[in-house]
């Protein structure tokens, strides 16, 4: 079975998602896209093969012959376009984060219910080979007893003018937190296990173009009382030559990745063992690859709507925090 596939909204995500659709032919082919810019639209098709583009989503689920469709809209959009596309009997790979509100996700969750159709977040990260080795070597208990965790998100987009709604709080959800933090909020939950605490702190000195946070530090602790401290920022023109998203410390010993290189490293007895991972753009095709094989099988996603808006709540959470002053219980 091939899963027909509607591409809707066109920008600089899609071209991710583009060049995974490319290397999943005869498991998934988009046949349409649609952007409310037609060149995108056109583009996009060009790019994929696929038979039409639109300029309204809506002409992708009024047809019957599509199964599913990939959201891949700015933040003020997803549950909106997402009931829709449920309505319409559609499968649904949406990105990140879920939506800006619990009362968004939810609309999201109960719809994908009520229409039987699947609904996956496109959280490529827990696709990331990086990310699956950091889960066995804490899971498999070489680390030990995993105490503290550290995991940065450190970058300067560019594209948050040009985007136009990046700009505005209320269409992100927020700022670098809800946008880019997610993937850190998501992997060290993943990774570590559940979150029972908040704290954080955001600020915005630098990139005064943005009504959202530029920069924000979130402290979770774990059901297990492990400390995880996240640092990011959409403000560092410069950074350091390594800045590992994710350093976990245990007991017995400590694992490190570095987003951008091929490779984690795991310290253990005096010794430093390199294990080789795959590249990240390989993540946009396992998360692809795994929406097909849930919808072919009837399988729950890894990142089904639920487990999406408890990494929002753990988002807004920090959110309150930083607004209260004070740690909030999850
Ligand atoms: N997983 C990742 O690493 C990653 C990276 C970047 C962005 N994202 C996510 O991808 C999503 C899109 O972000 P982006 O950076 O591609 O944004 P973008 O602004 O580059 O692209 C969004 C596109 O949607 C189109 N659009 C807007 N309203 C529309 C409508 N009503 N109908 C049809 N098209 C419409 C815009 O014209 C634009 O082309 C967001 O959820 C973002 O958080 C994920």
């Amino acid at each position: 079975m091939v899963v027909r596939i509607g591409l809707i909204g066109c920008g600089g995500i899609s071209r991710e998602h583009i060049s995974a659709y490319l290397k999943l032919k005869g498991k998934a082919e988009v046949v349409a896209t649609a952007d409310l810019v037609e060149e995108r639209a056109m583009n996009a098709a060009r790019a994929v093969g696929a038979e039409t583009h639109y300029t309204d989503y809506r002409d992708i689920l009024k047809r019957p012959d599509i199964d599913a469709v990939d959201i891949c809209l700015p933040h003020h959009l997803h549950a909106k376009v997402a009931v829709e596309a449920a309505e319409a009997g559609k499968h649904i790979l949406c990105e990140k984060p879920i939506a800006r509100s619990l009362e968004e996700a939810d609309s999201m969750i109960d719809a994908a219910r009520r229409y039987g159709v699947k609904l996956m977040i496109a959280e490529n990260w827990r696709f990331l080979s990086q990310v699956n080795v950091a889960k066995q070597v804490v899971e498999n208990g070489e680390l030990g007893t995993v105490f503290l965790v550290k995991s940065d998100l450190i970058s300067f987009p560019r594209d948050l003018v040009s985007s136009g709604w990046k700009l505005y709080a209320e269409k992100v959800g927020g700022g670098v937190s809800i946008d880019s933090g997610i993937h850190n909020v998501d992997m060290v939950r993943w990774v570590i296990g559940e979150v029972k605490t908040v704290t954080a702190f955001t600020n915005r000195l630098i990139r005064t173009e943005i009504t959202g946070e530029d920069t924000g530090c979130i402290l979770f602790k774990h059901v297990s009382d492990a400390i995880s401290v996240l640092a990011l920022t959409w403000a560092a023109r410069f950074s350091a030559d390594r800045e590992y998203p994710l350093k976990i410390y245990g007991s017995e010993g400590a694992f490190a990745w570095s987003a951008w290189d091929g490779y984690v490293v795991v310290y253990k007895d005096g010794k430093r063992r390199v294990i080789e991972t795959k590249p990240f753009s390989e993540s946009f095709k396992a998360e692809i690859e795994h929406f097909v094989t849930c919808i072919e099988s009837d399988r729950t996603p890894l990142t089904c709507g639920e487990e999406a808006r408890r990494d929002l709540q753990l988002v807004l959470a920090a959110y309150e925090s930083a607004k209260t002053g004070k740690a909030v219980k999850v």
